[in-house]
């Protein structure tokens, strides 16, 4: 009778345990799945510059696809309690959405973008974003004041263990640059162009920095996914529609201040290796053009493929003969890239009959990290290392400081424009 009861009692155990574990392998991936999933309460809020940056932003955002509109409402900064009666509210354009990658949960959301226009230069201002259904917290933003004074922050790709690893940086450079005036990418956003539970993870890292800060990016080419751009680029970014057909949104221009921004995006058409394909030859049209047209003291170029590689193995000699020349004859300042997952600056040309003026830069922000090989190009070179850039721009001097995670100065130089038309370069030695 013992024996038939014990029998009984180790069946009763190992039921149990096979419930256990068939629940484990039910409940645990739909409870991994949750942490992106999008509700009434709007997510995932985020500034872009635009392409009037003294008088508008851009600001997008997310949530589940039962919230039909949106609305941004604007009120002045005050010291004091926001009364209603101030504030004004501009209808966002709303779209409807499905992001599906390989097995995972497909994600449908409703995107939401508005450009708030007509802000006052300088003016300082609070913003919610929602509907009826429910609002965000009040965000405040200012607008450049012209006095052509200012900081934006520069991160290579950030890419790997965004949410664990990455958001350090972000907050770090935040606390770090008073006054951010934006920040700028230069692609591999994320790993896995398409995975939404990616950019949840980016979202997670930046937090309210993102709807704070406008965020400038181009796409790297883990932002590409199979079929092409990732289409959380056209739904969750409301960047400036000045580049070319077929790149509009990740080629573009931006003005701020006294400073022209330009994204090449050279990710597109598997890096444009094609060098007489449409991305690659419309993109170097339209960057003659705007250089051409272009009245701003300073301009930075920014793109994922770097034009002198940090890597002994890796070359991109189809990028400098195609865009340099283009870079060399409008004069200019600096190339910022990424993609090597290391640190390497210098001042060079493939052109020998010219002194060399534009200073190309290559960094990593996200912890997946390789070394700097030895190559002759680099004035300042550091493998292993996750880095932002701090770059503040006052009248005629470019201060540039490259600063690690744990908020150390790695590299620093200035550049400064004098009357005829010359650059100085100082490197500084904190
Ligand atoms: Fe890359």
């Amino acid at each position: 009778m013992g024996s038939m009861k014990q029998k009984c009692e180790m069946q009763r155990i190992v039921m149990l345990l096979l419930l256990l574990i068939l629940l484990n392998l039910i409940i645990k991936p739909v409870l991994q799945a949750r942490t992106n999933l999008p509700s009434v309460v709007p997510d995932r809020i985020i500034l872009n510059l635009t392409e009037e940056t003294s008088n508008s932003v851009a600001v997008t955002w997310r949530t589940d696809n039962t919230v039909d509109d949106g609305f941004c409402e604007i009120h002045p900064l005050s010291a004091s309690r926001i009364i209603n009666d101030s504030v004004k509210s501009v209808k966002a354009t709303t779209s409807s959405i499905s992001y599906k990658y390989k097995d995972e949960p497909e994600i449908r959301a409703n995107q939401h973008s508005v450009i708030i226009k007509n802000l006052k230069p300088g003016g300082k201002y609070l913003y919610r974003v929602g509907s009826k259904a429910a609002w965000s917290e009040w965000f405040e933003y200012e607008l450049p004041d012209n006095n052509n004074q200012f900081s934006f922050v520069y991160f290579g790709d950030p890419q790997a263990d965004l949410k664990s690893q990455w958001s350090r940086m972000v907050r770090k450079a935040h606390e770090y640059t008073d006054d951010c005036a934006f920040m700028l990418y230069g692609g591999d956003i994320i790993n896995r162009g398409g995975r939404d539970t990616e950019w949840q993870e980016w979202f997670d890292a930046g937090s309210f920095i993102f709807a704070t800060v406008p965020q400038v990016l181009t796409p790297g080419n883990h932002d590409y996914a199979d079929d092409g751009i990732d289409p959380h680029w056209k739904y969750q970014f409301t960047q400036p529609q000045n580049g070319p057909a077929g790149v509009k949104g990740t080629c573009f221009f931006t003005d701020y201040e006294n400073l022209r921004i330009v994204s090449i995006d050279s990710a597109v058409e598997s890096e444009l290796e094609d060098e007489n394909g449409q991305a690659m030859t419309s993109q170097k049209h339209w960057l003659d053009s705007v250089l051409t047209n272009n009245d701003k003291k300073w301009v930075i170029v920014t793109t994922h493929l770097p034009f002198y590689s940090t890597n002994i193995k890796r070359d991109n000699p189809h990028i400098r003969r195609n865009f340099q020349p283009i870079l060399e004859k409008h004069g200019v300042d600096l190339v910022l890239t990424g993609h090597d997952h290391a640190y390497g600056r210098g001042v060079v040309s493939d052109n020998k009959d010219i002194k060399p003026a534009i200073v190309y830069v290559v960094s990593v922000s996200g912890p997946k990290l390789y070394e700097a090989g030895d190559k002759s190009w680099m004035q300042k070179r550091g493998g292993y290392l996750q880095l932002f850039q701090k770059i503040t721009i006052n009248g005629d001097v470019l201060d540039f400081k490259a600063v690690t995670a744990d908020g150390e100065v790695f590299d620093h130089f200035i550049l400064k424009k004098e009357k005829r038309g010359n650059k100085l370069i100082e490197q500084k030695t904190d």
